[in-house]
C-alpha cells in the first residue's frame, strides 16, 4: 500500500441455495475439503511426487523438484502501460466485481457513486481498498467451482472517495461522528456467497445467510497466551479477553480446517498515545503521540475515544484504553460458515506489522506450520508451529493457541535456521538476558514480537510481504518488497542490495521437506528491477538472465502457488517508480517456479496496487483485487480523480475484484 508511513522504520432468487442442497448431501467437512490442496491435486491430477532431494537445494539452477506435466505458459506478455484499464493478454476477459460500496448485507443499501452512503449504510456494503482475499468452494467439484464464498480484506481507507466531502476538520479536529463511523465500516473483511450461472461467466452476489461485514467495530475474542493477560486489559474488556474491531487487514491465510486468517498490518497508526515514556509494547511500533491517522480519537464516546491510548490519571489499565493498542497486530481467524461467530485473535502467532499468515500442506499426524512476515524496513520472517498434531476429522483453530513461535536468520552460506520465541526454551531466555531484556511470561514475548526477535539474533529483511508455500512440495517463496532504508554496508547475502529499491524473491526448503524443521536451506529466486539491475538468479540454463520487456517488475508483494504449481507475482509499486519509473502501472506475473520463466499476465489500472489473488478450484476463473486505483498519478481531463475505473467517464475510483477469464475456458495463465 502507498499512503502509509508505518512501512518506514520505526442471488436473490427463490431457487434452492447451493449450500442447503449441500449440507443435506455431504456436511460441511466434505465440504470443505474442496479447498485443501490435497482436494485440489486429487482434482485436477495433475501433480507427480516431487523428487526428495533437499542436496540439490541451494546450489543453483532451481530446486531440484520436478513437476510434471507442466502448464504451457503460451500467452502473449502484456506490455507495460500507463492505461485507466486492465490490461490482459489476447484470449482472455477481465470484468470488475464486488467494488467498494457493493451492497452484500442487512437491508442491501444501493451505493451512491457521490460517496453520500452512511456509515450505517457501509456497515452493510463491501468496504474499501481490496487487499488479501480467499475463495472457499460451496462443494467440491463442479459446483465449487461456481459458487463458493469469497473473503476479501479492505485495508484501509481513502476519505477524499469514501466521504461524500472527503473528511471534516473543525478546528484541526474531526467532529462529524458519522462520517468516522464510516471508515470503521470501511474496514475489516468482506464475506460474500458469490456464484455464476452453469454456463453463464457473469458473476453474482447471492442474497446469502453466510454473507457477513467484518469491521473495524466488530467484537472479537483474545485467544492463546495473552488472553487475560495484563497487557490487554481495558475498560470495554477489564478481564482482557475482547476486543472491538481489526484495522489494516493487508493479507491473510486459510487454514486447513476451512476458516479465513485476517492480518492485522499498519495498526499502529490509528491509535494516539502522549504516555511518556510510550509502553515498549507501543513504542517498538510507532504508536504516535501527535493524533491518529484518521482522528478517530476526536469523537466524543467511547466506541471512538478508545483509539487515544493516553493514560487517565488515576485510573487503573481497567478504566481507560491505555491498552487498546496492544489488542492489535495479530492474526484474526474468522469462520466464513458460521456468522454468527466472533472473530478469533490468535496470539501465540505473534504481534506485529502482520502482511499474512500461510499455511505449509498439513499432513495427518505431523505438527502444522504457518509463515507469516513483518512488513516493516529491516523486520522479520516467522514461522509457527503447532503442538497439535494435523488431524483431518477433529483439528480444528484451537491448534493456533498452543505452539513455539520462530524467527528466521538467513546465513551466508545458504543455509538457516529458525529462533525460538519462547519463554521456556533456555537458550531465547540466555539470549534476552544477554541483551538485558526481560519478559515476564510468554504473554510478555508475543506482546513484544519484535523485541524478542531482536535479542536472538533474527535476520533483518527487506520488508516481507507476502508468502507462498508450493501445495506439494512445501517450499516457501517470500516476496521482500523494497528498503531504501538499507545501507550498503549492511547488506547480507540474503539482502543483497542496499538500498533496494525494487526488491527481490527469496525461497527456501526446510530440511528433509519437513515444514516444523528447524533448519533450511534458501537462495534468491528472482532480484527485481530494470534490465541492468535485475537477475532471475533460479533459471535454469547456463546463464542468469536479467529482466525484460516482457516480464521487468519492482516491488512485489501479492504472492500465490497456484494448485498447478504456477507462481504468481503482485507488484506494489508507489511514487515515482510507479509514475515515472519502467515499469508502467502495477502488474501481476506468472512464474514458473522449476524453470524461472517470468512472464506479465495482467496490468491494473492508474494509481493502484495488483494484491490478492486466488482462482476456483478447476482454475478457469482467477480472481485479483485492484486496490486504491487513482491514488496518485495526473487528474483525468474534466474530473476529480486519477482513475474513473471501474465506472467510467467522471466517476470516483473504487476498489474492486476483477474477474479473469480465458476465452476458450482454458485454466488462467496458460
Ligand atoms: Fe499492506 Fe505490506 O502491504
Ligand atoms: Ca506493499
Ligand atoms: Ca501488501
Amino acid at each position: 500500500m502507498i499512503d502509509n508511513d508505518a512501512d518506514l522504520p520505526c442471488n436473490d432468487s427463490d431457487n434452492p441455495r447451493f449450500e442447503d442442497i449441500l449440507e443435506r448431501r455431504i456436511g460441511r467437512r466434505a465440504l470443505l475439503g474442496g479447498s485443501t490442496a490435497a482436494g485440489l491435486a486429487g482434482a485436477v491430477g495433475l501433480f507427480a511426487v516431487p523428487e526428495a532431494d533437499a542436496q540439490s537445494y541451494g546450489q543453483g539452477g532451481g530446486l531440484g523438484l520436478r513437476r510434471t506435466p507442466r502448464l504451457e505458459y503460451a500467452f502473449t506478455p502484456v506490455p507495460t502501460n500507463r492505461l485507466d484499464q486492465v490490461s490482459v493478454p489476447p484470449g482472455y476477459t477481465a470484468n470488475a466485481f464486488l467494488p467498494w460500496g457493493t451492497p452484500i448485507t442487512g437491508d442491501y443499501p444501493p451505493f451512491n457513486p457521490d460517496g453520500s452512503n452512511s456509515g450505517a449504510q457501509q456497515e452493510q456494503q463491501v468496504g474499501q481498498h481490496h487487499d488479501g482475499m480467499h475463495y472457499f468452494p460451496l462443494a467440491p467439484g463442479a459446483i465449487g467451482n461456481r459458487a463458493g464464498l469469497l473473503c476479501v480484506n479492505h485495508e484501509y481507507v481513502q476519505q477524499d472517495t469514501l466521504l461524500l466531502n472527503g473528511a471534516t476538520l473543525s478546528g484541526g479536529k474531526r467532529t462529524v461522528e458519522d462520517e468516522v463511523r464510516k471508515e470503521i465500516a470501511a474496514h475489516g473483511v468482506s464475506v460474500v456467497e458469490i456464484y455464476r450461472e452453469q454456463r453463464g461467466r457473469e458473476w453474482q452476489v447471492a442474497r446469502s445467510r453466510y454473507n457477513r461485514r467484518i469491521t473495524g467495530a466488530t467484537p472479537m475474542e483474545i485467544t492463546g497466551p495473552v488472553r487475560g493477560s495484563k497487557w490487554v486489559q481495558t475498560k470495554y474488556s477489564p478481564s482482557g479477553t475482547r476486543v472491538r474491531g481489526t484495522l489494516n487487514n493487508c493479507a491473510h491465510g486459510h487454514t486447513p480446517w476451512g476458516t479465513y486468517l485476517t492480518c492485522e498490518e499498519n495498526w499502529a497508526g490509528y491509535f494516539v498515545s502522549k504516555a511518556t515514556p510510550l509502553p515498549r509494547e507501543q513504542a517498538r511500533f510507532g504508536v504516535p503521540a501527535s493524533n491518529g491517522r484518521y482522528r478517530w480519537e476526536d469523537i466524543p464516546g467511547d466506541a471512538y475515544e478508545r483509539f487515544n491510548a493516553t493514560p487517565i490519571a488515576g485510573a487503573t489499565a481497567a478504566q481507560d484504553y491505555r491498552n487498546e493498542p496492544n489488542g492489535f497486530g495479530w492474526v484474526v481467524e474468522i469462520d466464513p460458515f458460521a456468522p454468527r461467530s466472533a472473530p478469533k485473535k490468535r496470539t501465540a502467532l505473534g504481534r506485529f506489522a502482520h502482511e499474512g499468515a500461510w499455511f505449509a500442506p498439513a499432513r495427518p499426524g505431523q505438527p502444522m506450520v504457518v509463515y507469516m512476515g513483518d512488513d516493516s524496513q529491516n523486520e522479520y520472517i516467522y514461522k509457527f508451529v503447532t503442538r497439535e498434531r494435523y488431524n483431518p476429522a477433529r483439528t480444528d483453530g484451537s491448534c493456533l493457541d498452543d505452539g513455539v513461535l520462530y524467527v528466521a536468520r538467513f546465513d551466508a552460506d545458504g543455509s538457516g535456521r529458525w529462533l525460538a520465541l519462547d519463554y521456556t526454551d533456555a537458550d531465547f531466555r540466555a539470549a534476552a538476558a544477554a541483551k538485558n531484556v526481560v519478559f515476564e511470561n510468554q504473554a510478555d514475548v508475543l506482546v513484544n514480537t519484535r523485541l524478542a526477535a531482536d535479542t536472538v539474533g533474527a535476520t533483518k529483511m527487506d520488508r516481507p510481504e507476502w508468502a507462498a508455500v508450493h501445495p506439494v512440495t512445501s517450499e516457501v517463496y517470500f516476496t521482500l518488497t523494497n528498503n531504501s532504508a538499507r545501507a550498503p554496508a549492511a547488506i547480507d547475502n540474503a539482502n543483497p542490495r542496499g538500498p533496494n529499491p525494487y526488491g527481490h524473491i527469496i525461497r527456501w526448503r526446510e530440511l528433509g521437506q519437513r515444514p516444523e524443521a528447524l533448519r533450511f536451506n534458501w537462495d534468491i529466486f528472482v532480484l527485481a528491477g530494470p534490465e541492468i539491475d535485475s537477475a532471475i538468479l533460479g533459471a535454469t540454463g547456463a546463464s542468469v538472465p536479467a529482466l525484460d520487456a516482457s516480464n521487468r517488475f519492482a516491488s512485489p508483494d501479492g504472492l500465490w502457488i497456484d494448485q498447478f504449481g504456477t507462481l504468481w507475482i503482485q507488484t506494489d509499486m508507489s511514487g515515482s517508480q510507479l509514475t515515472g519509473g519502467p515499469f508502467g502501472n502495477n502488474a501481476m506475473l506468472v512464474a514458473d517456479p522449476d524453470t524461472g520463466l517470468i512472464k506479465r499476465f495482467f496490468t491494473g489500472v492508474a494509481g493502484c496496487e495488483v494484491t490478492g489473488v486466488v482462482s476456483t478450484p478447476n482454475g478457469r476463473t482467477l480472481f485479483a483485487n485492484l486496490q486504491h486505483p487513482g491514488e496518485q498519478g495526473t487528474l483525468l481531463a474534466g474530473s476529480k480523480w486519477s482513475s474513473a475505473w471501474p465506472d467510467g467517464g467522471t466517476a470516483r475510483p473504487r476498489s474492486a475484484v476483477v474477474v479473469v477469464t480465458k476465452d476458450d475456458g482454458g485454466i488462467v495463465g496458460t
